[in-house]
């Protein structure tokens, strides 16, 4: 499964970066907003860093506007993906781009059918809002199941990328669940590195070391 980071938080990025575990970045208009900084700027940034998809999101409501910044956004960088939203002039926008051979990600999924109408459209990715899901009372994941099982049942290729994670368990799920990228906020990406029996291991490991005599250590 691949993992991107959901940011445009650029000191973030470049930490997982350096990790060496990072395949790409989403980001929402949320996201970008946060930062306070121009939109090129941030978005080159995160081009020039990230050796794999950077999702982009359009903020037209309408097919027209839609197509206009997605062939704008998609001139940025090779490795742009267009965020379209889950609405029939998104699913418009994502078969127009499909033919123009840019990719897009449609965004804002919360039920397997809007994924499958998202892999009739041509979607290279579909995203679907876990977390959201989860807050109001129902389980995220199950849907990610579903559409996994949907995807296979039909042989559609769109990536199934599993958003809005809050906590390690999503990203476990997801990838059980055999999604193909899970993205996830720099919090819950540091999580997963975290365990109680590593660090207590590692401490125990050094403190047995110093007990080799110098003249008996290779370093
Ligand atoms: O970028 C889309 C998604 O991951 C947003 O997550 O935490 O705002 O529900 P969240």
């Amino acid at each position: 499964m691949k993992i991107f980071l959901d940011t445009a938080h650029i000191p973030d990025i470049k930490e997982a970066v350096d990790w060496g575990i990072l395949d790409g970045v989403t980001t929402n208009p949320s996201l970008i907003a946060k930062e306070g900084r121009p939109f090129d700027d941030i978005v080159k940034e995160i081009c020039s860093l990230v050796d794999g998809p950077v999702s982009l999101e359009v903020v037209s409501e309408d097919f027209r506007g839609m197509i206009s910044e997605a062939r704008k956004l998609a001139a940025i960088h090779k490795n742009v993906i267009v965020k379209v939203p889950m609405t029939p002039e998104g699913l418009k926008a994502a078969r127009a781009l499909k033919q123009d051979e840019i990719r897009t990600n449609v965004t804002l999924v919360f039920s397997p059918n809007q994924a499958l109408l998202a892999a009739k459209a041509g979607a290279y990715i579909v995203s679907p809002f876990i977390g959201r899901l989860d807050d109001q009372g129902h389980v995220g994941m199950d849907i990610i199941r579903q559409i996994v099982t949907i995807y296979n049942n039909y042989g559609f290729n769109t990536n199934v990328l599993v958003a809005s994670t809050r906590h390690p368990v999503h990203v476990l799920e997801a990838a059980l669940a055999g999604a193909q990228i899970c993205t996830l906020p720099y919090e819950v990406l540091k999580k997963m590195f975290q365990h109680r029996l590593t660090d207590v291991g590692l401490r125990s490991f050094i403190e047995d070391w110093k007990k080799v005599p110098e003249e008996m250590r290779p370093f």
